[in-house]
């Protein structure tokens, strides 16, 4: 059946739940909900719309002024498709160290990319953020404290997963976090109206910061006064900043978390290309490593358990990244042993 839809922004959410036939332990019932999905093939297309969207109706943002955010990407991305469709001119603050294909498809989309030291780190972007605001007035979408986040993923991500296992067990919700958006508005939910439902959170094993139990400092507005001294760099872009965001700070004091695991950055990556390769799903690294922790809940959870995956984004925002480090460019040997098995059309490689 076709679907309409008035504009692109109509088409954000509504992400489908898929799943796992082989890469599943035979007697786990494991499912991922893939947010490549999304317009701009990422979970932060919701939060992206969410934030604007409040806005707009309290006033906060005016018709025609600027949008600024600090962001690793995906929010950027979200929201320069949001500003596009919407006519708000936006600004993005984005640390050196993130993919280059982050920083051009902002600017395709119009947005300006303004970069900040990599030394500086998450810290670094936001309060360049948060000084550029000021200076000239801009509206910062503060995707770290903005309650707006978590009540669109109450509204729309746990909304879809409440109704996708209606009548049915589901035993785990398994995530990330990045802002602690899509914890903090999907658990509580799930807490309220699945109480069956334990919630896992994962994050990188270099930067266990909620695992180190130790307390975020915070200024008044809930944003970082500091690096957290748990954090190390990691390789799952998009999770973890090196600081615990207010939003995933609220959740673990909620007491909503059942589990907490760390995984490794290669552990990341092998699901992420095993999900390519054995199941045709094109998720990036953070997805492999939920996935990663999704697997270590089915080995451990009772025979038969019900488990839900998050797939944050799509692959393909990582060609410049680690995860496509062992794709050849040329063709390979194997590649070369089948162009020369027949005589038509073979290319040699340069001498
Ligand atoms: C690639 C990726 N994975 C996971 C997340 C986590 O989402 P959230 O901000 O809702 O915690 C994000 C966003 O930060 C992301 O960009």
């Amino acid at each position: 059946m076709g679907r309409k839809f008035a504009n692109i922004l109509g088409t954000v959410g509504n992400t489908p739940i898929v799943r796992i036939g082989k890469l599943a332990p035979p007697e786990a019932n494991l499912f991922v909900k893939i947010e490549a999905f999304n317009p701009l093939g990422s979970v932060k297309d919701r939060l992206a719309l969410g934030v604007i969207e409040e806005a707009e109706r309290s006033g906060k943002l005016n018709p025609g002024q600027t949008v600024i955010e600090a962001t690793s990407g995906n929010t950027g991305i979200g929201l320069a498709m949001v500003c596009a469709q919407k006519g708000y001119p936006l600004v993005v603050t984005m640390a050196e160290s993130f993919s280059i294909e982050r920083r051009k498809l902002m600017r395709f989309f119009g947005a300006k990319v303004v970069l900040t030291p990599a030394a500086e780190r998450g810290v670094g972007m936001v309060n360049k953020a948060i000084e550029l605001a000021e200076a000239h007035g801009w509206f910062l979408t503060r995707q770290f404290e903005n309650e707006a986040n978590p009540d669109m993923h109450s509204r729309t991500t746990a909304r879809e997963i409440v109704a996708d296992f209606e009548g049915e067990p589901l035993d785990y919700w398994v995530t990330g976090f990045g802002t602690g958006g899509a914890l903090k508005g999907v658990a509580r939910v799930l807490a309220k109206e699945r109480p069956d439902t334990k919630i896992v959170v994962c994050e990188p094993e270099d930067a266990p910061m909620l695992t180190s139990g130790i307390k975020q400092e915070r200024k008044a507005d809930g944003s970082p006064a500091a690096a957290h001294p748990a954090f190390k760099p990691h390789p799952m872009q998009g999770w973890s900043p090196d600081f615990i965001p207010k939003l995933t700070g609220d959740a673990v004091d909620m007491g909503v978390i059942d589990r907490i695991l760390t995984i490794t950055g290669a552990d990341a990556m092998h699901w992420s290309k095993q999900l390519a390769q054995r199941e045709g799903i094109f998720v990036g690294i953070t997805a492999g490593a939920t996935f990663a922790g999704a697997l270590r809940i089915c080995e451990e959870a009772p025979k038969g358990s019900t488990v839900l995956c998050m797939l944050p984004d799509t692959g393909e925002r990582y060609l410049s990244t680690p995860l496509f480090a062992d794709v050849a460019v040329d063709m390979t040997n194997e590649e070369l042993e089948i162009s020369r098995s027949t005589p038509s059309s073979r290319l040699e490689p340069a001498a």
